[in-house]
């Protein structure tokens, strides 16, 4: 490992992040990301600082269903301190459902919903960042988790996007109606649902809802590349804590410099081809763990973070090809002896995006969704097929 100096930056006079009990003394959290943000991944981030680390977003039909998966999903290591659990749900009585059950069982030490959620398949039904236009709906469902969560004193928090499009903005409704129902804290992606992952994030708009919410914490999140970005957001808008997801896909170590950066230490992560050719084979060690010893899931599973571990680093297309295509742990040891590890960090070119992008998109809808902010019969039978066959955000 190398550790590299940039140029000094004073201690952030942030406090920790307080969400409920619970005291995060980094205020970083790991954003939940579905196929991402499991066990093994987790595990890989905490190790190099502090901060909330949030498993993948589980639906609360398949939790309450108790879908193997679901459970997988929601499982925590032993040494996990904050058992941290995001429910997708449309529901307000199956999301209820969902709380009592990681209640009553001791399966979380927080919750968070997620109204953040773009992906047509979800948002045609509702779903995600389509669900605060409905303000009914929107204050049923987060009233009922916070009731089901505080019988056992455990924080709810929600996380949502700026709104449908420009026209349609939702954020400073739903962030006073959930501060209003007594969530713990909100966080606010600066993005729309129509801008999807394009464009930039808005960062003023996290500055407005952080006015707009004096009395609880509100997390900033998006195009947090680097340490020295999470810096810029906290002093730019305001809040109380950053919440990171793409810029750590394939650095872990990003949790170390955020932590640094946050203390006003000047030491950064920047490692050669060697400790990153260690690190992947670690990762997928521990995915083979998370997925029950089953290798051939785990691998195909780890194939995704190649082109993020490798971005910048002199690798070269044919073995990098066949990284992004390993079909075993033994093939993978064999690719990366393959590498010239005594490779130097290269600098700026293994920094910056990653991972999701794309271009803006009209919000695919239920019908009739925008000319009310109430639900109307129809919608409101339909709302519960929005639960069925979800992943990802
Ligand atoms: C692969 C992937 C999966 C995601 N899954 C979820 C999810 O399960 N729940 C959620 O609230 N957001 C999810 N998101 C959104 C992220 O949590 C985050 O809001 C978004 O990526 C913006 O932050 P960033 O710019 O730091 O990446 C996902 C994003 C990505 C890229």
């Amino acid at each position: 490992m190398t550790v590299v100096a940039t140029p000094p930056s004073p201690k952030l006079e942030l406090p920790p992040l307080q969400l409920g009990s619970i005291t995060v003394d980094t205020p970083v959290i790991l954003a939940p990301m579905a196929g991402i943000t499991n066990s093994a991944f987790r595990r890989l981030c905490r190790e190099y600082g502090g901060g909330l680390y949030v498993a993948e977003m589980v639906t609360s039909r398949a939790l309450v269903e108790r879908t193997p998966e679901s459970l997988r999903i929601i499982s925590h290591d032993d040494d996990e301190k904050v058992r941290s659990v995001q429910l997708y749900g449309v529901d307000p009585v199956t999301v209820g459902q969902g709380v009592r059950m990681l209640v009553e069982e001791d399966r979380a030490d927080h919750i968070d919903l997620n109204f953040g959620c773009p992906v047509p398949k979800v948002t045609r039904r509702g779903g995600g960042s389509a669900l605060p236009w409905k303000i009914d709906l929107f204050t049923s469902i987060v009233q009922t988790a916070v009731k089901e969560a505080s019988k056992g004193g455990i924080p709810l928090t929600i996380k949502m996007r700026k709104g449908i499009d420009d026209d349609h903005l939702t954020y400073l409704d739903a962030g006073r109606i959930a501060r209003d129902s007594g969530v713990a804290a909100v966080a606010l992606h600066g993005r729309t649902a129509a801008q999807f992952y394009s464009g930039k994030a808005d960062w003023s708009a996290i500055a407005r809802l952080r006015e707009a919410l004096p009395d609880i914490p509100v997390l900033g999140n998006g195009d947090i590349w680097s340490a020295e970005d999470a810096v810029r957001m906290v002093r730019e808008t305001g809040i109380d804590g950053v919440v990171v997801g793409r810029g750590c896909q394939g650095r872990p170590w990003l949790f170390g410099d955020l932590q640094s950066a946050f203390e006003g230490s000047e030491k950064r992560h920047r490692p050669g081809l060697r400790e990153v050719a260690d690190g992947v084979y670690r990762h997928a060690e521990l995915m083979i763990e998370t997925f029950g010893n089953d290798e051939y899931k785990a691998l195909r599973e780890i194939r995704k973070h190649m082109a993020w571990y490798f971005k910048g680093y002199s690798v070269g297309g044919e073995l990098r090809a066949k990284l992004a295509t390993v079909p075993t742990l033994e093939v993978l040891r064999e690719l990366l002896a393959e590498l010239d590890t005594d490779l130097p960090y290269p600098g700026i070119d293994s920094e910056g995006p990653r991972g999701r992008a794309g271009t803006p998109k009209k919000p695919a809808l239920p019908k009739d969704w925008l000319l009310s902010r109430q639900m109307d019969a129809e919608q409101t039978r339909d709302i519960t097929a929005a639960e069925l066959d979800v992943s990802g955000g």
